[in-house]
């Protein structure tokens, strides 16, 4: 069997063929067979209006993530942006890392609300602080918490620091649902990453 893009299932099986085949398959999807030309490779441009998420199944293939997979109350879920025009996953800068974490909808007020899909929201998945990896999640004041040095960051105040050492906000990404899937509605509000000097 030959996907839209002529390969065949079986080149489909190793990742970075199968991130291709992702990408023909969810462009086919929306855009038909006549769509846009596809390339290979990685991106480092920041992630940006109509963008999609992707993050790796437990086999290690990529998955277009949809509402369903953002579970309420779990700890920060690690993804990164798709551009479905041209088939490539922004990976390429480590500053895309994205995490993803779920409110029920009805405990949001309207603003909060128009930042999320649903009550997914989106943040940089790196520390403002010296740039670890943020990865936890303080369950008893719903609060995103960064292990390293224990900043913690409101994702219902747009990633404003509740505790810690940070200096800044956790740059927020607004989103927006398209029939159950999570898209990317804006930039981030800050550009992502560490400070280099901090104590
Ligand atoms: S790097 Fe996150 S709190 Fe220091």
């Amino acid at each position: 069997m030959r996907t839209p893009g002529g390969r065949s299932s079986g080149e489909c099986l190793t990742r970075r063929t199968a991130l291709h085949c992702l990408a023909l398959s969810m462009a086919t999807g929306m855009f038909g067979e006549g769509g846009p030309a596809f390339a290979t490779g990685v991106d480092s441009a920041r992630p940006r209006e109509g963008d999609r998420l992707v993050a790796e199944d437990s086999e290690g293939k990529p998955k277009a993530l949809q509402l369903l997979d953002i579970k309420i109350g779990d700890k920060p879920f690690g993804a990164f942006p798709f551009n479905p025009a041209d088939g490539i996953k922004r990976e390429g800068s480590r500053l895309n890392r994205i995490i993803l974490v779920r409110f029920d909808s009805s405990e949001l007020t309207p603003d909060q609300l128009a930042r999320s899909a649903d009550g997914v929201f989106a943040f940089s998945g790196v520390c403002p602080h010296r740039g670890c990896d943020v990865t936890e999640w303080n369950d008893k004041d719903r609060m995103i918490l960064c292990y390293c040095h224990l900043s913690q960051f409101d994702p219902r105040n747009q990633g404003a620091v509740f505790a810690g050492p940070a200096p800044r906000p956790l740059p927020i990404l607004p989103l927006k649902s398209e029939q159950s899937e999570i898209v990317i509605a804006g930039e981030f509000s800050s550009e992502p990453g560490g400070a280099k000097a901090i104590d």
